[in-house]
């Protein structure tokens, strides 16, 4: 069999050390490998696109944007093993197919609290989005004072030869939440998960301050709102287009309201 086709069959029993392999199987077990993790960058792919289709189009129907911003990871190879091996899960594809389900990382940062359950729902809602587990870090803060949502979703992905469904890990949360995340990350790093206790206490107190912060805004985004009741339009299909029809041709464009407002 050619090395770039996909055998379910050699999935299940790799080798555990890669000694006894020529060079040209070695090879092929790379190929397999990077078309394994190539399904997870495409579901990476859908998951932003499906994203940026919520931000263009709540702004559009809404006027107003929830999504500050969306960033997405795929974990390296190198650290998709370490987790095997840390976790003691068996090296093989299968064994990661089933048990590795942050290989996709999508972040969504939103503005508001509220908006963090609005994308949720919207991205929940969706028929080809099957979600598999949800962790609300929000609800239930950790004990560090890290908050976020996280769910665990799969999403069809339509190869050349085949459909996977692949798991992506969403993670949501506000820029206060995102901002704290990443400074806690650093931290942590930076004393390799050993972080003396009065950092951790700062950790902790500035977790609520961002909170405090986070629901502040909330209130004022709710104020600024009740101020501006949604304008209600009529059923669209029935509306009459020639006076549209008219007006374009007179010169006058329609324009698609931009996703971002310009800087
Ligand atoms: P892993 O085995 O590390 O994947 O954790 P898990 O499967 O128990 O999932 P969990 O929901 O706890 O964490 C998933 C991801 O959320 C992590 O990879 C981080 O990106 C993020 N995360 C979770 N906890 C923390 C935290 O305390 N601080 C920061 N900065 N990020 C966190
Ligand atoms: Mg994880």
């Amino acid at each position: 069999m050619k090395p770039w086709q996909r055998d379910p069959g050699t999935d299940e029993s790799p080798p555990d050390d890669a000694e006894g392999l020529g060079i040209d199987d070695l090879r092929a077990l790379r190929e397999q490998f990077v078309d394994f993790m190539l399904g997870y960058k495409f579901a990476i792919d859908q998951v932003t696109t499906k994203i940026n289709i919520l931000r263009e189009d709540f702004n559009n129907t809404h006027e107003y944007n929830p999504i500050e911003h969306v960033g997405s990871r795929l974990k390296s190879p190198e650290s998709v093993l370490e987790k095997v091996r840390r976790k003691n899960y068996a090296m093989n594809l299968a064994a990661i197919r089933d048990n590795v389900l942050d290989i996709a990382g999508v972040r969504v940062v939103c503005s508001f609290i509220s908006d963090i359950d609005t994308i949720r729902d919207m991205l929940a809602g969706q028929e080809d989005i099957t979600v598999l587990e949800e962790r609300d870090y929000i609800t239930h803060r950790k004990p560090n004072g890290y908050q976020s949502m996280h769910l665990i979703v799969s999403i069809p992905v339509f190869r050349s030869d085949r459909t996977e469904r692949i798991p992506v890990e969403i993670q949501i949360r506000t820029i206060a939440m995102d901002f704290w995340a990443s400074l806690e990350h650093k931290i942590y790093y930076k004393y390799r998960g050993e972080v003396p206790p009065n950092l951790r206490t700062d950790l902790a107190q500035a977790a609520e301050v961002a909170t405090q912060l986070d629901e502040k805004m909330e209130a004022l985004h709710r104020q600024v709102d009740r101020s501006a009741p949604p304008a209600k339009h009529p059923a669209p299909d029935a509306l009459d287009l020639s006076v549209l029809y008219h007006n374009l041709t007179a010169g006058q464009p329609v324009y698609l309201r931009p996703a971002d407002p310009p800087i």
